[in-house]
């Protein structure tokens, strides 16, 4: 662990450096590490494990689309490649990466391969947190931790044949090993963390839960539709109001935030601009502040839990979903972006 300084709080955190590839390897090399379900985390972190040197092996219920994705990637039927029970059986270390509301449907499944000794691997403190909900309650006698990386299982994997690496959260429940921490920093290392930083399974779902729901998705979602829409209203054309709202964020100024923090991003703009948000941006905040309290208020007393629960099992879940991501495609100011796409240089 290095004792490092963010912003003034001084916090542990592991980096490649402390716990270095080939230590990961031997803190885990008698473990067969079973990625259980190939949806988006499944493949970024059984490749990385797999390309990183480890043992590893993947189930995944057959006569599914998944299935075919899995065999494309490399996996060998009978060899690296099996049916969720057999790879429980299998595995001394089951990584739990089913969609939230399929962990909650094979948990009796998973349960009765948990025999003394083994770990239980979460990316998501979902099932434990919840537990009430999710009926997902290990034996004592397993190791129970969770690595969870802060980004998709895309961003994961093209990450890390970049050689760049996604920042990943740890935690541990339950040590009944007394290797519990070892064997979450080496599983965390073993996808391809950039830095590890360490959580709670609570505080990892309550943060999560808001920051999909708040800044990185949904909160995002709704800023850009209403500046959008103003501008629409005032009579400005889709070209000027997709570019002043989305394209300028997306393709040009979000990107040095990423490189270097907001104020050089402000620093590379206009006397204007520059003014213009250094007095909003107040303004903004307050408006907002009062929505993420109640958001963070949902998320801890379980509701958003719940309605996750609630729609993600119903079985036209996916056939629902699509229809309310068609209606956001199919809207003005998404329509208005594909067609800016198209227009970019390197699209023609
Ligand atoms: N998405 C991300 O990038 C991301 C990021 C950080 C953490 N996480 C966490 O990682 C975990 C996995 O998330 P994910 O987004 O990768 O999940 P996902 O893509 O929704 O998972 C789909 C996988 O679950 C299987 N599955 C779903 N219901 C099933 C059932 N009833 N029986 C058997 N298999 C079933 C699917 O098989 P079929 O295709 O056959 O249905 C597929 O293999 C979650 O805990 C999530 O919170 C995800």
């Amino acid at each position: 662990m290095a004792k490092l300084n963010f912003g003034g709080v001084e916090e542990n955190v592991v980096t490649r450096d402390e716990f270095p590839l080939e230590k990961a390897r031997q803190t885990l090399k008698n473990e067969t590490i079973a990625v259980l379900g190939y949806g988006v985390q499944g493949p970024g972190q059984a490749l990385n494990l797999r390309d990183n040197g480890f043992k590893v092996i993947v189930g995944q219920r057959k006569n599914s689309k998944t299935w075919e994705k899995a065999l494309k990637d490399g996996w060998v039927e009978g060899e690296t490649l099996f049916s969720i029970e057999e790879a429980c059986e299998r595995g001394t270390i089951l990584q739990f990466l089913l969609s939230d509301a399929g962990q909650i449907s094979i948990w009796p499944t998973v349960k009765s391969y948990l025999s003394e000794g083994k770990t239980l691997y979460f990316s998501h403190g979902f099932g434990i947190t919840y537990k009430e909900k999710t009926g997902i309650i290990p034996p004592d006698n397993v190791d129970v931790i969770l690595v969870a990386p802060k980004g998709s299982g895309t961003s994961l994997r093209r990450m890390f044949q970049q050689g760049k690496g996604l920042n990943s959260s740890f935690a541990v429940f339950k040590d009944a090993t007394g290797k519990a921490r070892d064997k979450a920093v080496a599983l965390g290392i073993g996808v391809g963390s950039g830095y590890l930083f360490e959580t709670t399974f609570q505080k990892e779902v309550f943060s999560d839960l808001t920051g999909e729901r708040g800044t990185l998705m949904g909160a995002l979602a709704g800023i850009l539709e209403a500046q959008y829409n103003i501008l629409r209203k005032k009579g400005h054309s889709p070209s000027e109001s997709f570019n002043e709202t989305v394209e300028e964020l997306t393709e040009s100024l979000i990107l040095l935030v990423a490189e270097n923090g907001m104020d050089w991003m402000y620093a590379n703009c206009s006397t204007t601009a520059q003014r213009g948000a250094l007095d909003w941006r107040h303004k903004f905040r307050k408006a907002v502040e009062p929505v993420f309290e109640e958001l963070y208020e949902s998320v801890a007393t379980g509701k958003e839990a719940q309605r996750s629960i609630d729609t993600n099992s119903q079985p036209d879940y996916r056939e629902k979903l699509e229809e309310e991501l068609k209606e956001l495609r199919d809207s003005e100011m998404w329509q208005a972006g594909a067609q800016v796409r198209k227009l970019r240089p390197q699209n023609n």
